[in-house]
């Protein structure tokens, strides 16, 4: 359905905190060092008022609540759209990471022959729905990994190198496990040069490192909001780009994404046309005036801050982790290349499990995976508690 462009309207004024005093904008913790904002995000106070406000809200169904819902999902829509391109009509709200990435699989276009591309170890919901797109169409789906002394860019633009079918390439912006960069400056105009499709799960980046959506002109992008924007659990979002606007087919047909005009009626001859824009790929399950209200306060919060601000300040945390690694003799644990908020550690194998349970008696929480300790400090952290993780881990030295 033709529509024309919802200029994002003017932030709401809110309750917001300077990011001169950001730690307190968030629930205390007494002496817990939470490090896994990789995991989930803190939850501010804004949010949290906002959550329980909501859940009180709601206790009375019969009573109207205002803002409802529907002004809700619109107001967070309009959040989320500056994170982008300011368009509003392009934000799509869905419950998971996986729900979105699979509505971007089952709208490009793919054949038998065809190649995706993603990376080894990306996370799984930017890998399970291609696996099974590929496996409908009979399309190749290629892992890329790196050759010693390889960055992720130079990994991914030798694999595009190698595949004259290459079709889409489903990437992150930071690896969600060591918080290693993509340049995806120039992995997007290698694509544009081949025509092939940019989808990316910034679930790790967005409400820290802006996407460039002019210039990379991807045709898809997701993230969670629980993480870097401070939301809630259940609610993510999915940008598209104007021509999937128009065109893409979502997942599932629900009422909530079509125009059942003003009487609201569903005639059985003909589908209802689509909601505007991306809206076409709105889930049905969201309107939880709770999950809306926290959503929109982490938002507000984000976006009063600024990403590039909140992104100085956390680089700020994990230069002073490497700071008073270097002191400790453990700097060659330390992950390389890393984006500003999200790192990774390596201890030697025969001491991690000690490492990180010497972490957890310590009362600093992050997560071991896969050998590495993934450190991920949100603004609740100041540059001086960083060096606990290293004390911490100078007994293993
Ligand atoms: C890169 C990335 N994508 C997605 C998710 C979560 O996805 P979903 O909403 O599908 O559970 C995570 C969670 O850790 C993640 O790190």
């Amino acid at each position: 359905m033709a529509h024309a462009a919802t200029p994002a309207a003017p932030l709401p004024h809110t309750a917001t905190v300077p990011l001169a005093r950001a730690a307190d904008a968030f629930v205390m913790q007494g002496d817990a060092l939470y490090l896994d904002c990789a995991a989930q995000g803190p939850r501010l106070r804004s949010a949290h008022a906002a959550g329980l406000a909501a859940f009180e809200a709601v206790a009375r169904p019969w009573q109207h609540v205002s803002p409802t819902p529907p002004e809700q999902r619109e107001t967070l829509r309009r959040l989320l759209s500056h994170l982008f391109d300011g368009d509003a009509d392009g934000v799509a709200l869905v419950p998971s990471a996986a729900f979105g990435l699979a509505t971007a699989a089952n709208s490009l276009p793919l054949h038998a022959g065809d190649t995706v591309l993603v990376l080894e170890g990306q996370f799984p919901s930017n890998l399970l729905c291609w696996q099974q797109r590929c496996a409908d169409t009979g399309a190749t789906l290629r892992g890329v990994s790196r050759e010693p002394g390889q960055d992720w860019t130079g990994a991914v633009l030798a694999a595009m190198a190698e595949e004259p079918n290459l079709r889409i390439a489903a990437l992150p912006q930071v690896r969600w496990d060591d918080g290693a960069l993509l340049e995806l400056d120039r992995i997007s105009a290698a694509l544009q040069e081949r025509g092939a499709a940019l989808v990316l799960d910034l679930s790790q980046s967005l409400g820290i490192v802006a996407p460039d959506v002019e210039r990379w002109r991807p045709d898809f992008i997701v993230s969670v909001g629980y993480k870097w924007l401070l939301g809630a659990r259940g609610l993510a979002c999915l940008w598209a780009s104007p021509r999937w606007r128009e065109g893409g087919r979502p997942i599932e047909q629900h009422w909530i994404a079509h125009d059942g005009g003003p009487e609201w009626r569903f005639a059985v001859e003909a589908a209802a046309p689509f909601a505007d824009g991306a809206r076409r790929f709105d889930a049905g399950g969201l309107d939880d005036p709770v999950r809306l209200a926290v959503a929109i306060a982490g938002l507000e919060q984000v976006l009063a801050w600024g990403p590039a601000k909140i992104a100085a300040a956390l680089g700020e945390r994990t230069a002073a982790l490497h700071t008073a690694l270097d002191a400790a003799g453990l700097s060659a644990w330390a992950s390389p290349g890393h984006a500003p908020h999200l790192m990774a550690l390596t201890p030697p194998t025969a001491v991690i499990a000690a490492a990180d349970a010497a972490l957890r008696e310590s009362n600093i929480t992050c997560t071991c995976r896969h050998g590495r300790l993934r450190i991920a400090p949100h603004l609740h952290v100041a540059s001086g508690d960083m060096a606990r993780v290293a004390d911490v881990l100078s007994r293993f030295v």
